[in-house]
């Protein structure tokens, strides 16, 4: 053969690799709604960027037929490539070949991502559309999948590792992506369950289709499985690369400054912005978009526990964790839910290096059987235990109402806050005016003739002298005491001088976070 000739070879194998399964099945997958794995990548990468690897590995199984279906790629393409100029690792399983199944080989490619990934400290962003574990090859599918679970799992707090499921996700594949830091689903695409919905009508007679079982809003609103909603697939690549704008490459890495021109905010509106009524709610994320970069939050989970809200923002182009109460659902309280979205948020950014920013309006954690029944003191815990266990810089601004454990919780001075401040409306008390008054005060207003203004003139007595930071302030667990349209210039401050912050853990195999 001439070199020519061996070019030419070389070529049309890249053409037929191209094609994966066939340009039938490249068809019925544009028909279902869904791009290629191929085009998937180029709308997550930087143009031109992707360099492909392992597009040569066919599978080597030969039993039910499979010798007369041996693809290149083997289902799944991998590769690196750039988001905004940064390098990332990616894989991409294809569904047009054997239904993007996981076998052996598949399986080999996507570790050796992973593996390359580690090796050079940079995110892994896997596109999961799958039909599962490959049947014809049996028990080497499951063991891909484990050694893939063992990666996802040693890598975690490593580097940040992202999937998007486009397509089905279903039995023991749902546990790669749930390990992953951050899950993006699609409307009407993607669908996550670790059983379907005739398994699920054997087992327990419910009637449910595959969208209500596990698809994208499911998993967005119910489960909390998901971080991130899109209407489309380019939406959902636009958001991935979005996502990777605030995080650092690896665990050693600093997050990425932005460029900040914006000058100067007015914020005088902050100092009359919250209601005279300490019972009536407003929207937290007002506060948040006027106390950061404008423009810059981008929130997580932004439809699951809606009293709590998470997500990442600038201040002067550096990035932030934002955790803050939303005093318009629930009046704020802390519930299970939203202390298992906190936790998880702040650990993922304490261990990538992202200073946390609390904005405190707490009522206390939600009464009632059904969350002590369903375990609120456990997974309340875990968000105390993940912001006791933060190193990275950690800044509490109390707005309003910090009562009880919850005040406690949320990143107070006690468990390493490093710069706690108060608005004048702070209220810091072990509990709220009237059920404290009901408490303390239970002879006096029981024994008085008008019960009615007993209790209100006991509950304007406690108001006074308790439901304010001064208390707290004379004792040091609130380092300052601002006006709210100072805050910005203060944030600003505190965390340029919090930049090179070191704290330090004791050394241990690792904690045991109450799971
Ligand atoms: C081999 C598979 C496959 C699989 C799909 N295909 N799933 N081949 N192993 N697991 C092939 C089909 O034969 C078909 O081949 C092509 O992929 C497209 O599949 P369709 O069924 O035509 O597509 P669609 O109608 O969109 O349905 C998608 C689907 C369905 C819902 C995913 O294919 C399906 O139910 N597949 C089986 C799912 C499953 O039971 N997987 C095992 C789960 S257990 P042709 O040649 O016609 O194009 C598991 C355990 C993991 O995963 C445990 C880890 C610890």
């Amino acid at each position: 053969m001439t070199q020519s000739e061996k070019i030419k070879k070389l070529n049309e194998i890249k053409q037929e690799a191209y094609l994966g399964g066939g340009q039938k099945r490249i068809d019925s997958q544009h028909k279902k709604g869904k791009l290629t794995a191929r085009e998937r990548i180029n709308l997550l990468l930087d143009e031109g960027s992707f360099q492909e690897t392992d597009m040569f590995v066919r599978h080597q199984s030969y039993d039910f037929d499979l010798n007369s279906q041996r693809y290149y790629t083997d289902g799944v393409i991998t590769g690196t490539g750039t988001i905004d100029g940064r390098t990332v690792c990616v894989f991409s399983q294809d569904f047009t070949i054997l239904g993007g199944s996981l076998a052996e080989y598949h399986a080999k490619k996507i570790c050796k991502i992973m593996d390359m990934a580690m090796k050079i400290g940079v995110p892994v962003i896997g596109i999961n559309d799958s039909g599962g574990a490959r049947i014809q090859e049996g028990v080497i599918s499951l063991g891909g999948y484990a050694d893939i679970f063992l990666r996802n799992t040693l890598s975690s707090g490593v580097i940040p590792q992202i999937s998007a499921i486009v397509g089905p996700c279903a039995g023991g594949a749902v546990y790669s992506p749930a390990i992953t830091d951050f899950v993006f689903m699609v409307d009407k695409v993607s669908y996550m369950f670790v059983t379907g919905p005739n398994v699920v009508k054997t087992v327990t007679h419910e009637e449910v289709t595959f969208d209500d079982l596990g698809g994208a809003r499911t998993h967005a609103v119910k489960s909390g499985v998901s971080h991130f909603t899109s209407d489309t697939e380019v939406e959902c690549y636009q958001s991935i690369r979005k996502l990777i704008s605030y995080i650092p490459l690896n665990n050693m890495d600093n997050p990425p400054s932005a460029e900040y021109n914006g000058g100067e905010k007015n914020l005088d509106f902050l100092n009359e912005y919250l209601p005279d009524n300490p019972n009536k709610p407003y929207d937290v994320k007002e506060v948040i978009e006027a106390l950061i970069d404008d423009g810059t939050f981008f929130e997580v989970h932004k439809e699951y526990a809606e009293n709590l809200v998470v997500g990442f923002g600038r201040i002067e182009g550096r990035s932030v964790g934002i955790v803050a109460n939303q005093p318009l659902v629930l009046a704020g309280v802390l519930d299970l839910n939203s202390s298992i979205k906190g936790a998880r948020f702040v650990r993922f950014c304490d261990a990538f290096n992202i200073p946390l920013l609390v904005l405190e309006d707490v009522p206390g954690f939600l009464p009632g059987t059904d969350q002590e029944w369903r375990g609120v003191i456990r997974h309340g815990a875990k968000l105390l235990y993940a912001f006791c266990e933060a190193t990275v810089p950690k800044v509490t601004v109390i707005l309003r109402k910090a009562y009880g454990g919850a005040y406690d919780v949320m990143n107070s001075k006690h468990v390493r806050g490093d710069i706690n401040l108060a608005w004048p409306s702070a209220e810091i008390a072990v509990m709220g005016a009237q059920g404290a008054a009901e408490i303390i005060f239970k002879k006096e207003i029981d024994a008085a003739e008008d019960k009615v203004l007993a209790l209100k003139d006991k509950v304007d007595e406690f108001t006074e002298k308790f439901a304010n930071p001064y208390l707290a302030a004379e004792r040091g667990f609130i380092d300052d005491i601002i006006e709210p349209k100072e805050t910005r210039k203060k944030l600003i401050y505190y965390f340029r001088i919090l930049e090179n912050k070191v704290d330090i853990n004791p050394k241990k195999k690792h904690g045991n976070i109450p799971l």
